[in-house]
């Protein structure tokens, strides 16, 4: 990915030794892990603007924000109420977690995907339970021109004392019909 090809809608995750997030713990739920790094480095476009370049990162994932695939209007309304962005100062906590869907995934149609996803997995219903306490950003990978290890990037953040709420929220997740399709799964968590 050059700079010319970049836009806002990109954000790179470098973990290496800079960057705002102290990462705290990295943890594989499926698949291969990712290098323990001590220091998350995230930004918009492909280099972070007047800073150092990204010292010796251990891995540098990118994904850009992108136009819904599945949320119908009425979710779609429920969901711009009530979500807070990313970034409030009471977030302190976050975690950045990559997924990558299998083959079979990728195989289906578009409407029996949103089936598995919604009718099935329920997976804006289970989400919406924990807004506005959980803050989002989702990143496809798939859209780039390049090759990469996942096909999202998932990023939240939210208060110290919400961990608990949102480890139920992962666990509600990965017991859906969804996750069944998930062949990579890796858990970067991070304090600002
Ligand atoms: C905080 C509460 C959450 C809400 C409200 C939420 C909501 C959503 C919505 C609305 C979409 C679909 C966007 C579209 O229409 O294309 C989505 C997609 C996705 N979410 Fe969540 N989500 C939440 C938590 C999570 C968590 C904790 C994870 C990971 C562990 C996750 C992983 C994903 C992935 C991988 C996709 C893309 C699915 C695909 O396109 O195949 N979400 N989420």
């Amino acid at each position: 990915v050059t700079e010319a090809t970049s836009n806002e809608r990109l954000w790179t995750f470098a973990g290496g030794d800079i960057g705002a997030f102290r990462v705290l713990q990295t943890v594989s739920v499926c698949g291969a892990t990712l290098p323990d790094v001590t220091r998350l480095n995230v930004f918009s476009g492909v280099t972070p603007k007047g800073a150092a370049a990204v010292a010796a990162p251990g891995f540098v994932l990118r994904g850009v924000v992108s136009n819904e695939r599945y949320a119908t209007r009425a979710e779609k309304k429920d969901l711009v109420q009530a979500q807070a962005a990313i970034g409030r100062p009471e977030a302190q906590h976050g975690a950045l977690i990559p997924i990558k869907k299998n083959a079979a995934w990728w195989a289906l149609t578009q409407d029996e995907r949103r089936r598995i996803f919604e009718d099935d997995s329920n997976h804006i219903a289970i989400g919406m339970r924990a807004l506005p306490a959980i803050a989002r950003r989702l990143h496809h990978c798939r859209d780039l021109a390049s090759a990469e290890p996942f096909d999202f990037l998932t990023w939240f953040d939210f208060a110290p004392q919400l961990r608990p709420q949102f480890d139920d929220l992962l666990g509600a997740l990965r017991a859906t019909k969804e996750w069944e399709y998930v062949e990579r799964e890796v858990e970067v968590w991070v304090e600002r």
